[in-house]
């Protein structure tokens, strides 16, 4: 694994972590050997020892959620195993970190754990890892490790290596962190070093019964799944669907990609919308790549965004390319991203009014279905920002001769072109699928590779 040294010139890590194998400087490259913190012989041994305790080669778990990341090898790794980790980490001492992730081409988000809730539904993460992550579980009432039993799907595994696992000094912690998976119920399965892991029941929560660290269930106004600018909160979220959706439960990957969950089929008439969706993408993917030249399925094209992923249809259609799909579930529309969880895919929550949490030039195609609904309020009808800044921000996180496609109505689509040739893009308008009997257009744009030429003095 190698990226070239002027697409980041930012050697901070590769001086500070090298001895770790995180990454390293050779000529004009960087060289990503696979370690980390607590793996420095690399994550792909790491992953071997891990495999003792849980089934990671297995197809049962299919998503991950790694906090705290650094550069992402050991999600980067576990591609190799059909598993899609979203790995996620701050901007801080550890600099541009996710930067290089993504520049790896691995999935990863910019992200903290602080006073809000991570931007995903509840029960979607197969398993949740941190190795050394910083992250202190029992603090604040626990509310961290309760987000963590927020996102674990039942029947999922929880991962620490690090402290404060039997380490030094944290002798406290361990016994608060022991005694809180205790009062959820957790199956401890194995303690091994600085490492122990645990097994979320599948079934619902014990924690009326079973209670030694005082936890409270959240009341029933309480939407698990709400988690845009949401508190974190102190109490455990009581669920509708767990055995149904659970690890074991559900299908194995790949056959989970195309079934409906119970969650989708739960929303009205969601098995059928989720059939339907899945064939329109199906079709929508082939006209792109025959007819309209879009290069997914090649090497041009790595990491993708949907910025209106409904549940997941684009991503499900390109799931054998060689791309990962950021699966973004608009705020302000139906909370269907636990959908596409259950699917085996990943992705946020976000409004498009705001920035996306991610660095300059991170995509590689970023694709918008239906762009002015993600600006307009349901229930006013009203723009909420502008299409420009929209566009302007997708302008940021694509990389120079990346690709976007916005599909719309004609007079959209006549104001998108507009916005594309202020801000560079080669644009070209085409009619939607020959079949699909819409008036919708589609808007194919390259992003130019330019500087702002330098003013001399
Ligand atoms: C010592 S590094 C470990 C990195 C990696 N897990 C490994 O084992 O090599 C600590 C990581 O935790 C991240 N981190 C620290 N506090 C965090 C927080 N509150 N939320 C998310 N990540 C955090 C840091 O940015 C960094 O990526």
């Amino acid at each position: 694994m190698q990226i070239w040294h002027d697409n980041m010139p930012y050697g901070k890590i590769a001086e500070r972590k090298g001895h770790q194998g995180w990454m390293k400087q050779e000529g004009s490259y960087f060289i990503f050997p696979g370690g980390g913190t607590m793996f420095p012989d690399g994550a792909e041994r790491y992953i071997e020892k891990l495999t003792q305790y849980v089934p990671l080669k297995s197809g049962l778990l299919r998503t991950g959620l790694d906090m705290g990341c650094g550069v992402a090898s050991f999600g980067g790794f576990l591609l190799k195993e059909n598993i899609i980790t979203l790995s996620f980490a701050p901007r801080d001492s550890h600099k541009s970190q996710i930067q290089f992730a993504l520049e790896r081409g691995i999935p990863a988000f910019l992200l903290m754990m602080g006073t809000r809730r991570l931007p995903f539904p509840a029960q979607s993460f197969d398993f949740v890892h941190c190795s050394r992550c910083l992250i202190p579980f029992t603090a604040y009432n626990g509310s961290y490790l309760i987000e963590v039993d927020r996102l674990l799907r039942p029947g999922g595994y929880l991962i620490i290596s690090g402290p404060p696992v039997q380490w030094k000094e944290q002798e406290k912690e361990w016994g608060e962190l022991q005694a809180m998976t205790r009062s959820l119920c957790y199956e401890l399965i194995i303690v091994d070093g600085n490492t122990a892991i645990w097994k979320k029941p599948a079934k619902a929560s014990c924690l009326p019964n079973q209670n030694e660290s005082g936890l409270d269930l959240c009341s029933t106004n309480d939407d698990p799944d709400e988690a845009w600018y949401f508190k974190l909160k102190e109490c455990v979220s009581k669920v509708s669907l767990v055995e149904e959706i659970a690890v074991g439960s559900i299908d194995k990957w790949p056959d989970r990609l195309s079934k409906p969950s119970a969650r989708a089929s739960l929303m009205d008439d969601g098995a059928n919308l989720f059939e339907a969706d899945t064939q329109k993408w199906s079709k929508r993917v082939s006209y792109y790549k025959m007819s309209l030249g879009v290069k997914l399925g090649t090497a041009h094209i790595r990491n993708v965004m949907d910025m209106n992923a409904f549940f997941g249809g684009l991503a499900t259609a390109v799931a054998s390319d060689p791309v990962w799909v950021m699966n973004v579930v608009p705020a302000q529309k139906p909370l269907t991203l636990g959908v596409i969880y259950d699917r085996g895919l990943i992705g946020v929550y976000h409004d498009w009014c705001e920035p996306f949490s991610t660095y300059p030039r991170t995509y590689d195609l970023i694709h918008a279905d239906g762009i002015n609904s993600l600006i307009t309020d349901p229930k006013s009808g009203k723009s909420r920002c502008d299409l420009f800044d929209v566009m302007l921000e997708m302008d940021r996180i694509l990389r120079p001769e990346g690709t976007t496609v916005i599909r719309d109505s004609p007079d959209v689509i006549e104001k998108a072109v507009h916005v594309a040739q202020s801000i560079r893009w080669i644009a070209q308008v085409h009619d939607s699928e020959p079949e699909s009997g819409s008036t919708e257009k589609i808007l194919v744009a390259t992003k130019t590779f330019w500087k702002v030429p330098l003013t001399s003095k």
